[in-house]
């Protein structure tokens, strides 16, 4: 575990390779999940970095995971986009997985969005389905604040009451009700992977509170909230939870789910981006 000055220096260094390809400060953040990277595609003016490029940010090699950071437009707001996020299951450290957050955090960006593909627990969704987050469970078994607490971003002991803001969650309920869909929010578990779940996990999970379950976003919402980041939070369903599928669970099935949904996706994060960018300069 890296010190509260090796990391301050680290990201330091990192920052000043980013702030140069900047136009302006990002308006937003978002850290894309698997098979949702396409995103970035709608963001126009594009600098693509690839992280390789970056000093000190860890490479990602989950399946459906590009690895670059596109800087761009998108409508009115200038973002700045993770396309593949590192995973607590591919072998990275919690201060590798949230690297990207507080990268975004010393450029001074306050806003993020992300998004996610989840098994469903809750038996009223559908694969294919958009959910937005409301709350989380951390059982990780690790969380990404151990350590020297890093002053510069928020107290030892942040509170996340409201990790997953409550009007932003309320807009996009408004652009999905526009779009005619039903917009749901739900409990996000997040669990270590890779292995999915089992049978009588996801019954532990249901009968504990969770509607959704993944193995990212937790760790990266949890450093946003002691950076004091506005979150918005999206799940996309890609398949039914274990159990509630009576058959085998493949990634190829969940690469699928978002390949197909990614469309719905993109169209709700244009609108919410646009919707969400006034109330963030209000
Ligand atoms: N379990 C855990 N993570 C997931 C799932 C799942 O069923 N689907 C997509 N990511």
């Amino acid at each position: 575990m890296l010190t509260e000055e090796k990391m301050m220096a680290r990201l330091n260094v990192a920052r000043n390779f980013v702030e140069k390809k900047l136009l302006r400060k990002p308006d937003f953040g978002l850290i894309l999940g698997s098979g949702l990277g396409g995103f970035a595609e709608n963001v126009t003016e594009q600098t693509v970095v690839p992280y390789e490029d970056i000093p000190h940010f860890p490479l990602s090699t989950a399946p459906g995971h590009k690895g670059n950071m596109v800087l761009g437009n998108c409508g009115a707001a200038y973002v700045m986009i993770m396309q593949g996020r590192l995973h607590y299951y591919e072998g990275y450290d919690m201060e590798e997985v949230t690297f990207p957050v507080r990268l975004m955090e010393v450029l001074g960006v306050k806003n993020l969005v992300v998004t996610n593909a989840a098994g469903g627990i809750n038996e009223s969704y559908r694969p294919g389905q958009l959910v937005l987050m409301r709350d989380h469970i951390n059982l990780l078994g690790v969380n990404p604040l151990r350590g020297q607490n890093l002053d510069f971003f928020g107290p030892r002991f942040p509170d996340m009451s409201y990790a997953y803001d409550k009007n932003w969650r309320r807009e996009a309920l408004a652009v999905m009700a526009e779009m005619g869909w039903q917009g749901q929010e739900g409990v996000y578990a997040a669990v270590p992977g890779p292995s999915f779940e089992t049978p009588a996990e996801i019954r532990y999970l249901r009968a504990v509170g969770a509607d959704l379950v993944g193995m990212s976003t937790v760790p990266e919402v949890i450093v946003a909230g002691h950076g004091n980041m506005r979150v918005l939070g999206i799940s996309c369903v890609t398949n039914m939870a274990a159990g509630v599928l009576e058959r085998k669970l493949t990634m190829e099935e969940v690469l699928e789910t978002s390949a197909r949904v990614a469309g719905d996706l993109y169209a709700l994060l244009k609108s919410v981006l646009a919707r969400l960018d006034k109330s963030a300069r209000r």
